[in-house]
């Protein structure tokens, strides 16, 4: 249990998302109705059966059903229903910045364009800009279980809507697929004037975040728990000060631990850390950004000060300017 006192700060407080795949906030309810005007019949035949096989052991067990579920996005209205479905959470959340992940190769492999897949994200993140002030900007990932080919395709491809997209990122399969594979795509898209983000140390070792920073130099991690093995790069992170955007309930879901007091976050932050909160799938993993808040509150019975650390972290870390930044953490000083 949590008290009011935490519970009303975790709502009060503006916070940005850093860590979040657009097609992990898919809602079952929403998937049905989407599957149903696209005429896709689908394996589980109501909500509750989709619901309750969204039970994982692995990273992989969850990769099969999160991109099985990809599939019935097809047309451009799909794409931003989907959008602003999440975005109207983040309203509700007090997430008033979102940095959103999607994976282009997941659906110009079947076949839709990667046109439709951007004009329908972004027009949502249009609407929710004008509409509710929520800022963000949009990160294609590289499928890391295809080759380093397949993702210069699809990094040539992403040049045609270059004025949409912050920086590019890695995700899939950790294991297997280290950060090496993808270390010239990685360059190009330096050399094109992008960031990078990579996600490493979550199923995969310490090893692949020392890579993701040296290999692939990219400004943040994604998950990074695994960094704990290597006390050496805790102090580089410290030292260096890029940030992780750790993502408890997925770490759960995933059993990257087993319960929650086995996430690192107090190392983490004692270390000094930029060390972020942030949902992943939050459709899959049972909840957004504040359900994320709260799960880490109750197990780490965090104080809000050390909650107003971690939402001051999330602006910090993220890729907004630097003006805008300030306001928010002028702000978020100022809540009682
Ligand atoms: N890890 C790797 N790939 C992913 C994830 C994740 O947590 N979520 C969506 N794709
Ligand atoms: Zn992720």
């Amino acid at each position: 249990m949590i008290t009011d006192a935490q519970n009303n700060f975790i709502l009060a407080v503006p916070k940005a998302e850093l860590h979040l795949h657009i097609e992990g906030s898919f809602e079952p309810e929403l998937l049905f109705k989407i599957a149903e005007r696209n005429g896709i019949s689908l394996k589980y035949k109501t909500v509750g059966k989709l619901r309750n096989a969204y039970q994982f052991n692995n990273l992989q067990e969850f990769l099969d059903i999160y991109y099985e579920g990809a599939n019935v996005l097809l047309y451009e209205q799909d794409f931003y229903d989907l959008t602003l479905a999440y975005l109207e959470k983040c309203r509700e959340q007090n997430v008033v910045h979102a940095e959103v992940f999607f994976d282009p190769q997941t659906h110009t492999q079947r076949g839709v364009s990667f046109e439709t897949v951007v004009n329908g994200i972004q027009k949502a993140l249009d609407k929710a800009n004008k509409e509710w002030g929520i800022t963000s900007c949009l990160i294609p990932n590289f499928l890391r279980h295809l080759s380093e080919d397949e993702a210069i395709k699809t990094f040539k491809e992403a040049l045609q809507f270059r004025e949409l997209f912050i920086g590019f990122g890695l995700d899939s399969s950790e294991k297997g697929n280290p950060p090496a594979k993808f270390e010239r795509v990685f360059k190009m898209v330096h050399d094109e004037g992008f960031l990078s983000v990579a996600h490493a140390g979550e199923e995969g070792s310490a090893q692949n975040v020392w890579d993701s920073l040296h290999l692939l130099k990219v400004a943040r991690i994604d998950h990074g728990v695994r960094s704990v093995d290597d006390e050496l790069l805790l102090d580089e992170l410290a030292r260096i000060q890029v940030p992780l955007t750790v993502c408890p309930l997925s770490n759960l879901k995933l059993k990257v631990v087993q319960q929650m007091k086995e996430l690192p976050l107090r190392t983490l932050l004692e270390k000094n850390i930029l060390v972020t909160i942030n949902s992943d799938d939050p459709a899959y993993f049972g909840g957004y950004v504040n359900e994320n808040y709260k799960a880490i509150t109750e197990a780490f019975d965090l104080t809000t000060d050390e909650l107003r650390i971690l939402a001051k972290n999330s602006f910090k870390a993220s890729f907004m300017g630097e003006t805008e930044k300030e306001k928010w953490i002028k702000r978020i000083n100022e809540i009682e």
